[in-house]
């Protein structure tokens, strides 16, 4: 042990003064250094979470640092020759710094940039030149094979139907689900939130993602494709209404639910609230609601309880549909003047 950590020292003094000819890096030289092997620079990523794998030669580290738009935000003393770990991602351009240090000293120093996409934010639709995704699972990962299993295993290929998921009775197997998932190791955060789809809980991955596609693992769009797999009462109650909500009818359920987990209830990517002004700028002040009443300026739209949802808080959502509606503007309210609105939630 002790002469292996002598033998890599050596090479790494070696790799140094090669290193400070200016000689561009050599394999020898990569080999002896902390280098990235997931993912590469300029990577385009869909939602708030991103996995990466580092090479650490013994010897060439004792601590590393991880700045993630110039925030430190991991710090790992290595003790194996791959080290992974996982990080969040701001919407836009993030710029992750690592930081490889010896003996208190920094030697080597990697940025790179991951952009991450976001069709709520216009100018972060479309990702700067030069960025593209990376598909990890189309390509050979023989390095990673090493400690990961990279083939789904027979468990991981649940039943896509919500029969598979008889609630209250499924929940108390997720823990073992996780246990036997082979993709667990490698992408266990995309859980930790405090609200987790069940399908992702029970790690039934591949009851959207079809290892059959191309590339491996893409799921079908329009999301609608996977999503009414399993909600179909919820399929059939919304195309049975007159009128569509926007993204909702093009299919893109995924602009606003997060299809594994989030903070917000109902794996929504932000608050309701947020989300609706995303798009609809002008209707946070209320203004909107009461423009036919000259004596109101505006009407709240949070903040307060919804005394027509009792347990929620006023929002958007207390008097549109996010999907669809029978009545048009989205209303959940079927009046037929305007003061039949109010009612709903005030006494006269
Ligand atoms: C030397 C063994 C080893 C190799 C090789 C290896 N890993 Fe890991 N990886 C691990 C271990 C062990 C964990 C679990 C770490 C933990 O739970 O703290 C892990 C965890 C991960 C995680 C999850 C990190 C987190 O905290 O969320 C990702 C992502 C990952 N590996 C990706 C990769 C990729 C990509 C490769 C190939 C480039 C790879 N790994 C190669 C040992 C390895
Ligand atoms: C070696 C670790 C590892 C294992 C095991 C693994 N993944 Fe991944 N996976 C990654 C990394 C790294 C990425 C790209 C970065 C990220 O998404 O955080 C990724 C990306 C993905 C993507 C996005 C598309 C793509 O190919 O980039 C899907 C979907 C996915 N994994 C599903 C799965 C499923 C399902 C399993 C289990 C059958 C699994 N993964 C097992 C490491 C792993
Ligand atoms: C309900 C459907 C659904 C389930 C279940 C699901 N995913 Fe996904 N996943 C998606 C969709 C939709 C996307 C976005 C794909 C796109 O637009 O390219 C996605 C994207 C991803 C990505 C890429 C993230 C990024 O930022 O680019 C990873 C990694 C991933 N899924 C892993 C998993 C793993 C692991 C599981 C099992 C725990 C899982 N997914 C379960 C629907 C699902
Ligand atoms: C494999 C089956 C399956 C697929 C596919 C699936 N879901 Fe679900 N979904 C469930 C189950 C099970 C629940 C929990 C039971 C319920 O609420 O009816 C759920 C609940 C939800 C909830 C409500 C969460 C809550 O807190 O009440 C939302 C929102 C949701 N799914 C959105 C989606 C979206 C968006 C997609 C497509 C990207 C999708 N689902 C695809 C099985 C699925
Ligand atoms: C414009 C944003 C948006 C889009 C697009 C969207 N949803 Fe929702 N969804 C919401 C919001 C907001 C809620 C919570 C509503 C509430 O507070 O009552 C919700 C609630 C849900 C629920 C749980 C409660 C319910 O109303 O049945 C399910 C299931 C669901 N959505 C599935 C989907 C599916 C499937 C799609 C795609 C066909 C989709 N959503 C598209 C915003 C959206
Ligand atoms: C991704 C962008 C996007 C998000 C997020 C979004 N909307 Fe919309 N919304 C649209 C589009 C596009 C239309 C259709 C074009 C139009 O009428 O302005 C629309 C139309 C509407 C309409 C008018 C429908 C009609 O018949 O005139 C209402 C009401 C509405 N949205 C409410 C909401 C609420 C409530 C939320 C939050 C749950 C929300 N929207 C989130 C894009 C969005
Ligand atoms: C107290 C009920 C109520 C709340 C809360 C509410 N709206 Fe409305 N909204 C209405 C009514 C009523 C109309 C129809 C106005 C009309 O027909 O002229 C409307 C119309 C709309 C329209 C259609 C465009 C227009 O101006 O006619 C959009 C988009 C919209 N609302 C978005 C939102 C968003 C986003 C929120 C949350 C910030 C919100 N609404 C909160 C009652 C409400
Ligand atoms: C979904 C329920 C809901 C509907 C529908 C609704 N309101 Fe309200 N309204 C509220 C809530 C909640 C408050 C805040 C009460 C408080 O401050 O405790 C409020 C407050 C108000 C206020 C006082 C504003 C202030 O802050 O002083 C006025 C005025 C008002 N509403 C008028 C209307 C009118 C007019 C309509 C019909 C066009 C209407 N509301 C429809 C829930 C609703």
């Amino acid at each position: 042990m002790r002469t292996r950590k002598i033998f890599y020292h050596t090479l790494f003094l070696i790799a140094v003064l090669l290193g400070t000819g200016g000689v561009c890096q050599s394999q020898t030289d990569t080999e002896k250094t902390v280098t990235v092997k997931y993912p590469p620079d300029k990577t385009v990523m869909e939602f708030d979470l991103l996995g990466v794998s580092l090479a650490v030669p013994p010897g060439t580290a004792d601590l590393i640092k991880v700045n993630v738009n110039e925030e430190e935000k991991i710090r790992i003393v290595p003790d194996r020759e791959f080290e992974c770990f996982s990080t969040g991602l701001s919407v836009g351009n993030n710029m992750i710094q690592i930081l490889a240090i010896k003996q208190g000293k920094i030697v080597n120093d990697i940025f790179i940039n991951v952009f991450r996409r976001s069709e709520l934010e216009s100018i972060y639709v479309k990702p700067p030149a030069g960025f593209k995704k990376d598909s990890f699972h189309a390509k050979n990962r023989k390095e990673c094979a090493g400690c990961h299993t990279l083939v789904p295993a027979p468990s991981d290929r649940k039943p896509v139907s919500m029969t598979a998921f008889p609630d209250e009775k499924m929940k108390g197997t997720y823990d073992q689900a996780a246990s036997v998932s082979t993709c667990f190791l490698c992408h266990k955060t995309l859980i930790s939130y405090p609200f987790v789809h069940d399908p992702a809980a029970a790690w039934s991955c591949l009851s959207c993602h079809d290892q059959k596609a191309e590339p491996q693992y893409a799921v079908k769009k329009p999301d609608t494709k996977a999503c009414f797999n399993c909600h179909l009462e919820e399929k059939e109650e919304w195309y049975s209404k007159g009128f569509f909500h926007g993204p909702f009818n093009i299919g893109k359920c995924a602009i606003c639910h997060n299809p594994h987990a989030s903070e917000n209830p109902y794996n929504l990517i932000k608050d309701t609230w947020d989300l609706c002004l995303s798009c609809h700028i002008d209707k946070g002040s209320g203004r909107h609601i009461v423009k036919n009443f000259s004596n109101f300026h505006y009407h709240p739209t949070r903040g307060k309880p919804d005394p027509s949802r009792p347990g929620k808080e006023l929002t958007c959502a207390s008097c549109h549909n996010p999907h669809a509606s029978d009545i048009p503007r989205l209303q959940r309210f079927n009046y037929s003047n305007l003061f039949g609105l109010c009612k709903n939630c005030h006494a006269k």
